[in-house]
């Protein structure tokens, strides 16, 4: 008979759930075990840590919902989603980089004429981003699917606001690559991402606030992009110069993402219509990696 004790339970845990019959969940279930009762061992656990530690999970289920991944947003702050994405997109030259979903996408976004402006009369520099998406090789994809959300000049997502409708969507759009001489191309107008805070109104909070972090996400726009025949591409472009490029609360940040929004003072936008006196101007390319064969 083992002896439960801080030497041997470990051991004895780990004998009583090898027997699992699928060979992954035993792996996993095997590594789970190890590293969290060496976690418990090595620091020297209280019963009053461990109380709290519960109620730490418990809360963060009870303040998820539909709307709302507190679990997702605490894998995001401590680096887990940013480690499981980068494990599944290794070596992938000449691909787009990627990043975090973020909990503030909705699904499929309404399809939207290229050239667009997502921002109507919403305050805020506008800005015009031209871009597209090929394969890694620098060959135009037409008809991929583009999903575009970005938050306002206040940081918010519109699916954070009362009274949101998934009908009446704002700073969101889904544009479909062109074809012929447009391959691969779209482009919209906006308005200038600013940097904005992590939901700290839950247990997140408390724990950013506990390790003295900010909660800070660089000014960005997200991107989900879906071609047939492609994996999915998920990912932000972030704006040269916000100052929590550095410190993103998420890291998310990777410098190949980062984009410098040009200054233009001319009076009309590209395609001739009226500009403001200021407006900025991008570009980019999506390159998107091919679908490993089942
Ligand atoms: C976002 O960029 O929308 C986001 C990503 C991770 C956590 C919170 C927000
Ligand atoms: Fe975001």
């Amino acid at each position: 008979m083992p002896e439960f004790n801080v030497t041997q339970l470990t051991e004895s845990v780990l004998n009583s759930y090898a027997g699992a019959p699928d060979p992954r969940v035993a792996s996993v279930l095997r590594k789970l075990i190890t590293h969290l009762h060496a976690f418990v061992r090595d620091s020297e656990l209280t019963l009053d840590e461990w109380t709290r530690a519960i109620d730490f999970l418990n809360r963060t289920g009870q303040i998820s919902g539909a709307t709302r991944q507190e679990f997702i947003l605490l894998s995001d702050v401590l680096g887990v989603s940013m480690l499981v994405d980068a494990i599944n997109h290794r070596g992938e030259a000449g691909a787009t980089d990627t990043t975090v979903l973020g909990p503030f996408y909705v699904g499929e976004h309404r399809v939207t004429p290229h050239g667009t402006d997502l921002a109507g009369s919403a305050p805020g520099e506008r800005v015009l981003v031209e871009a597209s998406v090929s394969d890694t090789a620098g060959r135009p994809i037409a008809g991929a699917h583009v999903d575009v959300w970005h938050a306002d000049i206040d940081g918010m997502y519109d699916s954070q606001k009362p009274g949101y409708r998934l009908d009446e969507p704002h700073l969101r759009a889904r544009f479909v690559t062109g074809s012929g001489v447009d391959a691969g191309r779209f482009s919209f107008r906006t308005v200038m991402p600013h940097s904005y805070p992590v939901p700290t109104d839950g247990p997140v909070g408390e724990l950013l606030r506990a390790a003295g972090r900010h909660a800070m996400r660089p000014a960005h726009i997200h991107f989900v992009i879906n071609a047939a025949g492609y994996q999915p591409l998920v990912t932000h472009l972030f704006v040269a110069g916000d100052s929590y490029l550095d410190s993103d609360a998420v890291y998310g940040v990777k410098p190949s993402l980062i984009v410098r929004l040009e200054p233009h003072d001319e009076p009309t936008w590209p395609d001739g219509t009226p500009a403001p006196a200021r407006w900025y101007r991008t570009s980019y390319r999506f390159a998107l990696r091919k679908e490993t064969p089942a």
